[in-house]
């Protein structure tokens, strides 16, 4: 052996042959690349892991759900249409991957046990659970009434909370598990036009963080991800009040403009990866990077821009 490092090192400890010594060192460098190159792919930490994705039917969170199962989880999805639900395990299952469909408001408190009683009896555990349902409604403050915060809060706030309480009565016993909340850029900025998803988002935002903190050494990570406009189709989902023609037309411009949104299959590998991890947050896409940055540095102007964006959006019509 030390004849072997002896040999190794020869080149080196003599001060002549440098030519020598850069073949010698090049040799060395390709050979480690190869090694490299040759390493078959890492592991996931996920991989084994059982999965809830709320919102697993469509967008962003059947994504995910996808990403997961591509990494070795066994994945359940969850959300209230079941056609949309079935037409997801299929999608799913034409790239050789598995999911357990659970129909399940997360509104519904009763429901929510249920669907994580049912992904424990199938799987015998829940590892992971992806907070990823979410409505969102857009309009001016004129055109809402307190029913639309109410709805708002009842599913990206209350249905996030629902279901981190009812997995957290598996996961803490076991001293194991993750939790990812789907946020919001609107949970750390409030846009106009959006203010009971802003509200609810910003709610999402202080439960996550919250939890992190006091989950912190049970063994329970939770990482909070702040999605800036991603392209997952969700505005044919959306609610539009107001003059609704007009407001339809500027969000889905912005959902479906490249540089502005951004690939939801590139951010549902990038939130797969920041769970991976066990980051604290992930802020998804550039221009909700620059955002948030902006408004830490420079909150009164980025308050008097949004001012200056809502001026030139479509007032509501006057009411009868
Ligand atoms: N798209 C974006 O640009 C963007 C940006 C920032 C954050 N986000 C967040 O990312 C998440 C996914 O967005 P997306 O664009 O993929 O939305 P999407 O296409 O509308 O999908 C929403 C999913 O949530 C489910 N859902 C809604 N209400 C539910 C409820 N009460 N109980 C159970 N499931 C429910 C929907 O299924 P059912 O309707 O069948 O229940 C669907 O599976 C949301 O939380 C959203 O706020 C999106």
């Amino acid at each position: 052996m030390s004849r072997l490092l002896e040999l190794l090192a020869a080149p080196f400890v003599s001060r002549r042959g440098w030519a020598r010594k850069l073949r010698w060192s090049a040799g060395v460098a390709a050979l480690g690349w190869w090694g490299l190159a040759r390493r078959r792919p890492r592991r996931s930490p996920l991989a084994g892991e059982v999965a809830l994705v709320t919102g697993g039917s469509r967008g962003l969170g059947l994504l995910i759900a996808r990403e997961l199962a591509a990494r070795g989880c066994r994945v359940a999805i969850c959300a209230r249409d079941a056609n949309e639900l079935q037409r997801a395990v299929r999608s799913l299952r034409d790239e050789g991957l598995e999911a357990l469909a659970i129909t399940c408001d997360v509104t519904d408190t009763a429901q929510v046990e249920r669907v994580v009683g049912e992904v424990v009896e199938h799987f015998g555990a829940i590892d992971l659970l992806v907070n990823d349902a979410g409505i969102i409604g857009v309009a001016p403050l004129d055109a809402l009434s307190r029913a639309d915060f109410d709805q708002a809060m009842a599913v990206n706030f209350w249905g996030t909370v629902n279901t981190s309480l009812a997995a957290l009565r598996y996961m803490r016993p076991r001293r194991h598990g993750r939790i990812a909340n789907v946020t919001s850029i609107g949970g750390k900025v409030a846009v106009p036009h959006l203010l009971p998803y802003s509200c609810a988002k910003f709610a999402a935002v202080g439960f996550s963080e919250g939890l992190r903190a006091e989950l912190a050494g049970t063994g329970v990570k939770v990482t909070t991800v702040v999605p800036g406009l991603m392209r997952t189709g969700g505005e044919a989902h959306a609610v539009f009040k107001g003059k609704s023609n007009l407001e339809r037309a500027w969000f889905t411009v912005a959902a479906e403009t490249p540089g502005l949104a951004m690939s939801a299959r590139r951010a549902a590998r990038r939130i797969v990866r920041a769970i991976e991890r066990g980051r604290a947050e992930v802020v998804v896409g550039v221009p909700a990077k620059v955002l948030r940055l902006t408004k830490e540095m420079l909150p009164n102007a980025t308050l008097a821009a949004l001012a200056a964006a809502d001026r030139v959006m479509p007032a509501a019509p006057p009411r009868r």
